[in-house]
């Protein structure tokens, strides 16, 4: 991304990122949902938050539908604005993680470059979990009826029906959640939080 402003200096933090992790008791990060519409990413999302606030985590949900009504409440389903509500968000949660927070972001985020930028916006605490149940799944599922009404022409650029999904290729971590339950996900998934965002104890 070119910087339009001129003289500016960015200016360094006085409180590194281990010693937030030390006081929190984890570290900081993104840990990036994709997936089609109805493949669990919002229900995972929450579930996972109260979940790990439970364990003293400090983690937050940035959810599509929510920051559509704030923040991206300009943006619609274009590539052009998918792309710049992707860019947003990858900041925002970059932010979010370096202050030490663990984000949990839910985004269908179709397009590979644009996760890319989000990716490398987090640098190496990004980490990209494809939600993989497939459209057939989604579709059964059609928890807000919007595939129905894609279907009847009455949504345009609907993902998966008439806008592309680009399945990742190397994502960190993938759940089939066309087949897995809700418990079967979240015990894969805090797994992989302990892993990840874990501080050695010692
Ligand atoms: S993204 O493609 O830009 O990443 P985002 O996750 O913010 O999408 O928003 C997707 C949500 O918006 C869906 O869960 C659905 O509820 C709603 N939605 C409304 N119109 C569309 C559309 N044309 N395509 C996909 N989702 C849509």
């Amino acid at each position: 991304m070119t910087i339009k402003s001129q003289n500016i200096t960015a200016v360094a933090h006085r409180v590194s990122a281990d010693e937030r992790a030390l006081v929190n008791g984890h570290k900081g990060g993104v840990l990036w949902f994709t997936g089609l519409s109805g493949s669990g990413k919002t229900t995972l999302a929450f579930e996972l938050e109260q979940r790990l606030f439970a364990r003293g985590y400090q983690v937050y949900v940035l959810d599509g539908d929510n920051v559509r009504h704030g923040l991206n409440s300009d943006l619609g389903f274009s590539p052009e604005d998918r792309a710049e509500n992707i860019r947003r968000i990858g900041e925002v949660a970059a932010l979010f993680g370096e202050a030490g927070s663990i984000v949990i972001s839910a985004f269908i985020s179709p397009y590979r470059d644009d996760r890319k930028l989000a990716r490398s916006a987090a640098h190496e605490g990004f980490h990209e979990v494809y939600l993989s149940a497939d459209l057939a799944a989604c579709e059964a599922r059609d928890p807000k009826g919007l595939y129905k009404k894609a279907h009847a022409g009455e949504i345009a650029d609907f993902t998966g029906v008439s806008a592309p999904y680009e399945e990742p290729e190397n994502a960190d971590l993938e759940i089939d959640t066309g087949t897995l339950g809700v418990e079967e996900s979240i015990a894969i998934l805090t797994d992989y939080i302990d892993t990840v965002f874990g501080v050695p104890k010692d």
